[in-house]
């Protein structure tokens, strides 16, 4: 069952597209992550869900009802969609206590005392305000008032949450902690979530689907598992990952792949092109000491400890790529090594679109 249907939705301010003809179909019970760097059309197309904005063309269905057509003149108001909100900038009660402010949707609910008592205690405990419950807003830090706000939302298990960079005031600990408890909170009350994030991280880690927008287009719309692996463009092989992808052209000749002066593997497929390029993740190629048929020599120029794993910094050619390696690994500056793709997790690209071509690599 499809909870949000965004058909062909597009809005624009004086002339510039901030959203772009988007269409996208989020299932019931979903967690769907608007993803891509700012002013790409995340918070207007959140926006546009929700009724705070009208878009210029296009249809929007909620629950399967038609809650905003520009062609049928249909515009359902806000309050009426059905969902709940959590903004860039959200606003608590500020005349009402931590407590009060969480307690408010369960109190318009008509629950019990004892079950709006133990819903709130449960929630605060979940976004670490347990012993702030009878603070008023103006007492709170940033971070503070926006998990409150996201215990707001939380509390009332709606059935279509929107959420808007919730975590963004939050220093790393406690925003990896407030999202094991949204994942909670989602896999415990089947809520469809609509989430919107620029951290790649937070997209791979907590979503079941990612849309990957770019300048108001959707460029991939898929699991998290697809969009790291399988990235269906350059920007979004670029914008996925850390640190980043690295991309390297080579010449096809004869069904093999040609880098610099060096034969490294062959792609397979009708009608080749004669150039395309190869996108693999620092975890995608193994460092050798020593040159064999299928390697890229490849020269040292740094390494980073990164907790788990050395970065090492290299150069093939002239091209700057960086490959992960085992914690304890040791290079020299300018040491000559040899570096072999791991051909599953390569991907092609055509040179000129960026677009993703379904060629077969091996080595
Ligand atoms: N009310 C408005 N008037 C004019 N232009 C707007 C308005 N709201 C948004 N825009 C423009 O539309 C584009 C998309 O903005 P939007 O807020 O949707 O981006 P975003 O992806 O949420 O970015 P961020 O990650 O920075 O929050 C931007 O270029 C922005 O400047
Ligand atoms: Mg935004």
């Amino acid at each position: 069952m499809v909870t949000v249907r965004l058909v062909g939705i597009s809005k624009g301010w004086s002339g510039v597209k901030a959203v772009d003809n988007l269409s996208l179909d989020i299932g019931k019970g979903d967690f769907v992550t608007l993803l891509g760097p700012s002013g790409c059309g995340k918070t207007t197309t959140l926006r546009m869900i929700a009724g705070l904005e009208d878009p210029d063309d296009g249809e929007i269905y909620i629950h399967g009802k038609l809650v905003f057509s520009a062609s049928k003149g249909i515009n359902v108001p806000p309050a009426q969609r059905g969902l709940g909100m959590i903004f860039q900038s959200y606003a608590l009660w500020p005349h009402m206590t931590v407590f009060d402010n969480v307690a408010f949707g369960l109190v318009q609910q008509k629950l019990s005392k004892d079950q709006i008592n133990q819903r709130v205690t449960r929630v605060l405990a979940d976004v670490e305000l347990e012993g702030l419950a009878h603070r008023y807003p103006s007492e709170l830090s940033g971070g503070q008032q926006q998990r409150v706000a996201v215990a707001r939302m939380i509390v009332v298990s709606p059935e279509l949450l929107l959420m808007d960079e919730p975590l963004s005031n939050l220093d790393t600990r406690l925003r990896m902690q407030m999202r094991a408890s949204l994942k909670r909170m989602h896999q415990e009350t089947n809520t469809t979530v609509v989430y919107v994030t620029h951290d790649q991280e937070e997209a791979l880690t907590m979503s079941t689907g990612i849309a990957v927008m770019n300048k108001g287009k959707l460029e991939q719309y898929a699991s998290p598992e697809e969009v790291y692996e399988r990235p269906a463009s350059k920007f979004v092989a670029e914008f996925t990952g850390n640190p980043q992808t690295n991309f390297i052209d080579a010449e096809v000749v004869d069904g093999r792949l040609k880098i610099g002066d060096r034969f490294i593997g062959h792609i397979d497929g009708d009608a080749l092109p004669n150039a395309v390029t190869l996108s693999f993740r620092p975890e995608a190629m193994s460092i050798r000491q020593e040159s064999t048929p299928n390697t890229l020599p490849a020269t040292v120029y740094a390494t980073l400890l990164v907790g788990a794993s050395v970065l090492v910094y290299v150069h093939i050619g002239n091209i700057e790529a960086v490959i992960r390696a085992e914690r304890g690994s040791k290079f020299r500056g300018n040491q000559e090594i040899w570096l072999e793709p791991d051909w599953t997790q390569v991907n092609v690209y055509s040179p000129t679109t960026g677009r993703r071509l379904d060629y077969a690599v091996r080595g």
